[in-house]
């Protein structure tokens, strides 16, 4: 187990923040208000929704509403009763998901970079942890990129892309690995997984009926790169892998609050059934105002505008940033994301002083993410967040560090002009 969180180790970074109202590019929501249209539906619903437990399960007309929604803009059907539960946010949704589904020793696979949350909830079950790291196709230099601007737009292609290794993925499956999470649009990078992918996945799965595809779908409503919204290769509708998927969305992502805390899972019954139970003896239920004012924001938003509107945003924002960081002063690499809240760099040209890669705390030695984060923080006055934690083999992560694009015009103007 890792011996410390990243929330721990960027503490001092967070303080350096409040003190100096510098920019920060780090966490995973936005930092603009969530939609009028949310604020109104739980004032409304607190005034009138019972504030009883409800079905552990979720809230029936939150139920409804999200299985109507998914199955238009998903293409999913799924069974009321059986097939869809509510939980605390995509999060909790993963941790009864592996509670309810991990038994000690097994092995769960994740594609490195994954999200840093993984490691700590399976280990929690006695479980443990393979990372199998995706690899960049090349190192975009800046260059490189900026001639890839078109009218001050730019597309993502061939050479963004993180592959699957899958002899690797091959050799690392066994009789105990359970699980296979795939996060698409994947925390950090903003891989998209192609259809090709999937299907080659889905084969090497063939030889290894015991596995249960976990499809993180946190922010399938964010994609890019000529997909819709909720519309892009997933494996809930994968035609040899819908079978052995779980699919765990977030409400709070979608909505741009993520202390709405509702997430989804959708799946088989077999393994909802386990969940439901976890979920049970875990939190009992969800905050009934909460639950049927997402449902109101889930009838309201049915045509998906909304969405279409907000995943336009972040084009916006995706690009604005990786002008800025092209500007910025730093022999930094790039890849064009594909979806979600992030990009990353790679920092491995960047020369830093020395005396960032020792602990201020503790005098420890830093890997080269973490100097870098704490030099930029010090000396230009922008918070990032290092990779390292999000791979199995840290010094590869430490090449790494990723930059959030869910955040207000002005405060990516700001890091933008510090970086220059
Ligand atoms: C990949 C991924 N999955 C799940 C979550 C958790 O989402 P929620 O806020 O709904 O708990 C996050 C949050 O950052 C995430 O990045």
């Amino acid at each position: 187990m890792q011996d410390n969180t990243i929330a721990d180790r960027m503490a001092p970074y967070l303080q350096l923040q409040i003190y100096a109202k510098i920019p920060v590019l780090i966490q995973g929501f936005p930092n603009f208000p969530p939609p009028q249209f949310l604020r109104q539906a739980i004032a409304e619903e607190a005034l009138t929704e019972s504030l009883q437990y409800t079905q552990t399960a979720g809230h029936p007309r939150l139920m409804k509403a999200a299985s109507d929604f998914f199955e238009k803009h998903m293409g999913i059907k799924v069974d009321i009763a059986k097939e869809i539960v509510a939980s605390s946010g995509a999060q909790s949704v993963l941790a009864c998901v592996f509670q309810a589904l991990l038994e000690p020793n097994d092995e769960v696979i994740c594609f490195d970079p994954a999200f840093d949350f993984y490691r700590p909830l399976i280990e929690f079950q006695g479980a443990k942890h393979v990372g199998v790291p995706l690899k960049p196709s090349q190192l975009n230099s800046k260059a490189s990129i900026l001639n890839r601007f078109e009218n001050g737009k730019i597309k993502f292609s061939k050479e963004d892309e993180w592959h699957l290794d899958y002899d690797y993925i091959e050799s690392r499956l066994n009789a105990r690995t359970k699980m296979i999470i795939l996060n698409s649009p994947q925390n950090p990078i903003g891989k998209v997984f192609s259809v090709e992918e999937l299907d080659r996945l889905a084969d090497i799965l063939d030889k290894h009926p015991q596995v249960i595809v976990c499809e993180d779908a946190a922010y399938h409503h964010v994609v890019f790169g000529g997909y819709q919204p909720f519309s892009y290769p997933r494996c809930i509708t994968h035609p040899k892998l819908k079978s052995k998927t779980l699919c765990v969305t977030s409400a709070g992502k979608m909505f741009s609050a993520t202390g709405l805390r509702i997430g989804f899972a959708m799946g088989d019954e077999k393994y909802i059934r386990g969940r439901k139970s976890a979920q049970t003896y875990l939190n009992f239920c969800l905050n009934p105002v909460l639950q049927t004012a997402t449902a109101k924001c889930l009838e309201q938003t049915f045509d998906g505008q909304y969405f279409t509107e907000i995943r336009d945003l972040y084009i916006e924002q995706s690009t604005m940033l990786l002008k800025g960081l092209l500007e910025s002063r730093f022999n930094l690499h790039f890849w064009v994301p594909q979806g979600g809240y992030f990009l990353v760099t790679d920092i491995s040209d960047v020369d830093i002083s020395e005396k960032y890669f020792k602990d201020d705390q503790d005098g420890h030695q830093l890997t080269k993410d973490f100097a870098f984060a704490y030099y930029i923080a010090n000396e230009v006055g922008v918070v990032c967040i290092p990779c390292s934690p999000y791979f199995e083999n840290k010094e590869l992560g430490s090449r790494f560090v990723r930059w959030a694009i869910c955040m207000t015009t002005e405060t990516i103007q700001d890091a933008c002009n510090r970086l220059k």
